[in-house]
């Protein structure tokens, strides 16, 4: 059964509050998802294995622990997910990254495929989806579904908002997937958005609108 971690840190708190703004200009939002994301991403591998390993500092040996395990992948969702890439990327920098291109159907709100491209080890790789918004759920279990096509055993979902909607069917289709995000909003409305959510992440982060 999938584990969801709502992220309670006062960091996140303050920054999620001026994402949020519709004041919020996009120089400032763009940073913000990237803060954001950085902060997530120090949870989200709090549980990676270390191993032992014995360093010569100029005064003597130390005995410190490096990361063990699967390689890491990064695979931001298109568009909004891209947002989170750099910061993440800096703090694991030997991480790889794969794209996955969805965007909602305005009508259906279902997800429609357009662009994919994976490391080729991607299915021996502990993989980190990653996308500011989880409204239904539809982009996030597509993503993951094309993941497990791929061979990926190990995914961890990442979004800075989710709707319960979303939380619901992703855990459904995907128990074995964890789950990190830094708020879990009320529902959705009329139009599939999350309230109160921040509006269009893809919007506000490229300023398309
Ligand atoms: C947004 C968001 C997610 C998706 C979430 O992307 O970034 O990918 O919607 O909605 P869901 O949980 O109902 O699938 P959008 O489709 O607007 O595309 P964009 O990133 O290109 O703007
Ligand atoms: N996608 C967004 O960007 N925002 C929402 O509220 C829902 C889906």
């Amino acid at each position: 059964m999938s584990t969801v971690h709502v992220l309670d840190h006062p960091l996140i708190a303050h920054k999620l509050s001026i994402l949020r703004s519709k004041d919020t200009p996009v120089k400032e939002f763009r940073e913000l998802v990237g803060e954001i994301a950085g902060l997530m991403c120090y949870e989200a591998t709090r549980s990676l294995p270390t191993r032992e390993v014995e360093v010569q500092t100029p005064i003597g040996p130390a005995h410190c622990r490096e990361l063990a395990g699967k390689k890491l992948a990064i695979v931001p969702i298109l568009r909004a997910g891209l947002g989170m890439v750099d910061s993440m990327v800096s703090l694991i920098p030997s991480a790889k990254i794969g794209h996955i291109g969805l965007y909602r159907d305005p009508e259906t709100h279902l997800p429609v495929e357009y662009y994919c491209k994976l490391p080729e080890d991607i299915g021996n790789r502990e993989v980190f989806v990653v996308d500011p918004m989880l409204a239904t759920g539809g982009s996030a279990i597509a993503a993951i579904d094309f993941l497990k096509k791929h061979g990926c055993r190990h995914i961890i979902m990442m979004n800075i908002i989710g709707a319960p909607e979303g939380v619901k069917a992703v855990t459904e289709a995907h128990p074995d997937v964890d789950l990190y995000l830094a708020a879990l909003d009320d529902h959705l409305n009329e139009n599939a958005y999350i309230v109160p959510g921040l509006g269009d992440a893809g919007d506000r982060i490229f300023g398309t609108k």
